[in-house]
């Protein structure tokens, strides 16, 4: 069985205060459902996020790592500062980190090895700019970048990665993928897992949606059959907006 899970990507927004006072909240929200929760924090805030949320039910991932152990990388954070500050999983691939900091295929592929090596779980993010899904080319986008990034893997790794569809241009726009659109493109990626790895892997990765998810389509979203949760951003920076969604599945 596959888990159910609802990350929410703080990306560059909330200093030490803000994020004290955001987990504050986060701990006050009912939760009536039983999806993994995460959030994933800035760098600089992940140690007091660890802290204030060992005892809970949330994990707190980083959104972004090198691939090298340490060295010559100025800015840079390794797996192993990461896992020395209480850290299992890491997001790696997200669109924003292709498109601004220009993360290749190849070096995400490098950063999801290191990952596993240092024992941490990856939420690998993909999707495709909407060019792409004009010119219908959309599921050949996702192929290759899942194919890029994950295929050279065996199957027992698979248990470690969990996967994030974020159309590119569903992002912070307000415009989500219709619930069919975002099921189509799910069972698209499962087809493309079980054709390299059989139905084992296939059924047992978590496939989230990503972009615009609100507590208002949330539901709706995750009533879609390959559609395990959701990796969000804008309303995963208010507790009430982030708990509707989690609630939500
Ligand atoms: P929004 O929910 O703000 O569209 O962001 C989605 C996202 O990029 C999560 O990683």
């Amino acid at each position: 069985m596959r888990r159910k899970i609802v990350a929410g990507n703080w990306k560059m927004n909330n200093d030490l205060t803000e994020t004290e006072g955001l987990i504050t909240d986060i701990k006050k929200q009912q939760r009536t459902s039983d999806a993994q929760v995460m959030i994933a924090p800035t760098f600089t805030n992940l140690w007091h996020a660890y802290q204030a949320l060992r005892l809970s039910d949330i994990e707190v991932v980083a959104q972004n790592m090198h691939f090298a152990e340490s060295g010559a990388y100025t800015g840079e954070v390794s797996a192993g500062m990461l896992k020395s500050v209480g850290i299992n999983g890491v997001i790696l691939g997200h669109s924003e980190r292709r498109a601004y900091f220009k993360e290749t295929d190849e070096m995400l592929a490098e950063k999801v090895n290191a990952a596993l090596e240092n024992e941490m779980f990856v939420i690998f993010c993909f999707g495709e700019e909407l060019d792409d899904r004009k010119a219908g080319r959309h599921e050949q986008v996702v192929e290759s970048q899942i194919k890029n990034g994950l295929f050279h893997l065996q199957a027992s790794q698979w248990k470690h990665i969990v996967l994030a569809y974020e159309p590119v241009w569903a992002i912070g726009t307000g415009e989500t993928a219709s619930p069919e659109q975002a099921q189509d493109m799910h069972a698209f990626i499962r087809q493309v897992l079980e054709t390299k790895y059989g139905n084992a892997v296939a059924e047992n990765t978590s496939i989230l949606y990503g972009g615009s998810v609100k507590p208002a389509n949330a539901e709706e979203i995750f009533s879609k059959p390959d559609v395990d949760g959701g990796l969000i951003g804008g309303a995963a920076l208010k507790a009430e907006d982030f708990y509707a969604i989690v609630n939500a599945i």
